[in-house]
């Protein structure tokens, strides 16, 4: 015979054992995801086709065909350069890795670099892209916009394998830059097309702080007029090995460099003597 003492106990004594079951059955089903979830951890860490030290990735010279996605999330420079990567899918690496602060992808099989390739890396500071075959029409002008905080922009090397003018895009894409933290811009031989360097496309700097604009080796024959009144805290302009002529710009550097207050380097040499 129970009485209701007892029967309360051994209901008590039943609910208790099912709550240690669930609860085991529980514990063992959340450390069964947390088992995976470490190893996943573990694989998203893993680095195993690159070095990584500290938050250094070096994944040069690898023969990667895509962006490995298993190096640590917090890294904060990226060189992929010397790679064959053909595809970078919109704002992958700012979901993988939005703690850049250096990326280099120069020397890949890049052919299109669309609106978003860059969308999620507020923090980058550095972003080369130089030696990638891309199509002038597949290079998106405002491509740059998501940097927040870029300060330096360096293409070596572009066009060499295009026969179009891929100097265009890449002037174009000065748009996104438009009230950045931008510092320099180094775009060395970027086309075989002589040019005019375009006023039109250094407007987009006048909210900036532009201090180096770096463009050697590539077919500038003269500065338009007034380029220069949008980038005033200019202290490095490089336009050696270009095409500029004797003549005619020595008028039109006296007039830049007196609105170029913090000019403190010019280098104009390898130009043709007009
Ligand atoms: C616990 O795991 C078992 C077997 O793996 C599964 O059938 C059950 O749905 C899981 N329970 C919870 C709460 O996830
Ligand atoms: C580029 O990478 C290849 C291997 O993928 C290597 O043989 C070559 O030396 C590298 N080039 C440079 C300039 O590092
Ligand atoms: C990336 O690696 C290459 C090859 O070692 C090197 O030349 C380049 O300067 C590196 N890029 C950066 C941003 O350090
Ligand atoms: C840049 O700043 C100016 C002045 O504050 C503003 O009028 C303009 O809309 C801004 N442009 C962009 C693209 O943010």
């Amino acid at each position: 015979m129970f009485n209701i003492g007892t029967m309360f106990f051994y209901q008590l004594l039943v609910a208790l054992l099912l709550n240690v079951c669930v609860t085991v059955h529980g514990n063992s089903n959340a450390t069964s995801l947390k088992r995976t979830e470490l190893e996943e951890m573990k694989n998203k860490n893993n680095c195993k086709l690159c070095t990584c030290v500290g938050l250094i990735a070096d994944c040069t010279s690898r023969n990667l065909k895509s962006l490995p996605q298993d190096l640590p999330q917090d890294i904060t420079t990226l060189n992929l350069t010397n790679n064959s990567i053909t595809h970078l899918p919109d704002g992958l690496l700012g979901q993988l890795y939005q703690s850049l602060k250096v990326l280099d992808i120069d020397g890949n099989k890049i052919t299109a670099f669309g609106q978003y390739v860059f969308d999620g890396l507020q923090n980058l500071e550095f972003l080369g892209i130089g030696a990638n075959p891309f199509k002038p029409e597949l290079f998106h002008h405002l491509v740059y916009k998501p940097l927040k905080n870029i300060r330096t922009i360096f293409v070596s090397r572009f066009g060499d394998e295009s026969k179009h003018d891929s100097r265009i895009p890449l002037f174009n894409a000065f748009e996104g830059l438009q009230n950045s933290t931008i510092e320099a811009i180094i775009y060395e031989h970027i086309t075989f097309v002589p040019f005019l360097l375009e006023k039109k496309y250094m407007q987009f700097f006048q909210n900036c702080h532009l201090k180096k604009l770096v463009l050697p080796e590539n077919k500038i024959y003269a500065f338009e007029p007034g380029f220069s009144k949008f980038m005033p805290h200019l202290e490095i302009v490089d336009v050696s090995r270009n095409l500029i002529q004797g003549t005619m710009p020595v008028n039109n550097k006296v007039l830049e460099i007196y609105l170029m207050q913090f000019l403190k380097v010019i280098k104009i040499e390898g130009n043709t003597q007009g």
